[in-house]
């Protein structure tokens, strides 16, 4: 089998290639090593950028998107119970943010595929990247016990952070750099109305909560917790007492509790993979990069590499250009970095660390009351939050 693009994984990143590509008129195949209700089934952040909608609408697939997802224009930031309001339109010029959950972006994308002629093989096991550094590339997989190869141009790692594609390349030509926080997101999905039409996101001195959504019906709520903790540990009226206790007495007080469906612990990290290309292998997404959920900034991350990507192949097959695919990884990095410092930061001004002394209690306060009383800093934190364009001029 042949193909001219190769990609390894069909999350976000993948998915979302694989339709760009097919726009383009270049072949490919998404090579995914679990089945389709597994992919969909992941419960992940919901928060799409306004350039992320722009892309899934540029592709044709945001009919449901446009209908059901719910355009927020701004969000609020509490602390110790006081919160104030970030009016994103008014600060970036009338950018918002879309609440659509990362599960009904790959449905989308899913049932868009075939009628598109996009091949996904899914039930991969063991998957191997060969030849990386030749001119014909091969990936190699078993599915039910056969061999099966696919030979091509290029391959485009987009199989998350444990994925083999960044582990194919030599140890001595990546450089990773990481940040492993002290806690965890303890997260819920209820089937209840959400506190507030918008965000909150809650500095607490017990630690921090976040108020969101995925309808005007379901609510999805977490909070910081530690990293030794099980679920068993929190059945729901534990949740629900911790999380009004959080977001103070006045949003607090207005939570609609409920019977959870959905419970879960992520850690949080950062990381990145630097470069992200060798030789025939380009890495984006999750398998270069990892950002703790506080911003929402993932799959927006996956969205805005594998458009620079697409760009690059496009060049490529259409002009003959290799401009793009050289210059790939820079133009990836200098945006990806971006959304770690913001990811980062936002982390560290709202999370209770446990190393937190006085004074750097105090420095978070007066930080988010730098924000609360200044239009700059307003600005500066809407902006990023809103996405920061495909890159700076
Ligand atoms: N071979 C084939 N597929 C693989 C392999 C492998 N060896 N390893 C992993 N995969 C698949 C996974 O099963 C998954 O479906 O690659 C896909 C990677 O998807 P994500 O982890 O979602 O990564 P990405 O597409 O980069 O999306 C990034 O989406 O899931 C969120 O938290 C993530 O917000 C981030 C964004
Ligand atoms: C979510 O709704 O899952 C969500 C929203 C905002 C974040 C992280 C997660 O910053």
């Amino acid at each position: 089998m042949r193909t001219q693009v190769a990609i390894i994984g069909a999350g976000p990143a993948g998915m979302l290639l694989a339709h760009l590509l097919a726009a383009e008129g270049i072949a490919a195949t998404v090579i995914e090593r679990r089945d389709r209700n597994y992919v969909e089934g992941r419960v992940r952040a919901g928060v799409l950028e306004q350039g992320t909608t722009d892309l899934l609408r540029r592709l044709g697939v945001a009919a449901r998107l446009d209908r059901e997802g719910l355009v927020h224009e701004g969000t609020s930031i509490a602390i110790d119970g006081a919160s104030f309001r970030i009016d994103f339109a008014a600060l970036t010029g009338g950018r918002s943010v879309t609440v659509y959950g990362q599960q009904e972006v790959m449905r989308d994308l899913f049932d868009a595929a075939a009628p598109r002629g996009i091949e996904i093989i899914w039930n991969a096991e063991e998957v191997t990247l060969e030849d990386i550094d030749s001119a014909r590339p091969v990936v190699r997989w078993r599915q039910d016990g056969e061999e099966n190869w696919l030979e091509c141009d290029f391959i485009a790692g987009c199989d998350g952070y444990h994925g083999v594609s960044r582990a194919s390349i030599p140890a001595s030509v990546l450089k990773s750099f990481e940040r492993i926080y002290p806690f965890g997101w303890l997260g819920i999905l209820a089937d209840v109305p959400p506190v507030d039409h918008e965000l909150i996101y809650a500095n607490h001195e017990r630690g921090f909560a976040l108020a969101s959504m995925r309808s005007a019906t379901r609510s999805r709520y977490y909070i910081q917790c530690g990293l030794d903790e099980q679920i068993e540990d929190w059945p729901d009226e534990r949740f629900w007492d911790e999380l009004c206790l959080r977001l103070g007495e006045e949003v607090g007080g207005r939570v609609t509790r409920g019977p959870s469906f959905e419970k879960s612990i992520a850690p949080l990290r950062s990381f990145v993979a630097e470069p992200m290309r060798w030789s025939r292998l380009f890495l984006a997404g999750d398998a270069a990069h990892i950002v703790p959920p506080t911003g929402a900034k993932g799959m927006n991350l996956a969205a805005s590499d594998v458009a620079m990507l697409a760009e690059a192949l496009a060049d490529h097959y259409r002009r003959g250009s290799d401009a793009g695919l050289d210059g790939y990884s820079g133009r990836a990095l200098a945006r990806v970095w971006k959304a770690e410092r913001f990811s980062w930061w936002f982390t560290s001004i709202t999370h209770r660390f446990p190393e937190l002394d006085g004074f750097a209690r105090r420095i978070q306060q007066a930080e988010i009351d730098y924000i609360r009383t200044s239009p700059a800093a307003q600005r500066s934190l809407a902006e990023n939050y809103v996405g920061l364009p495909l890159e700076a001029a």
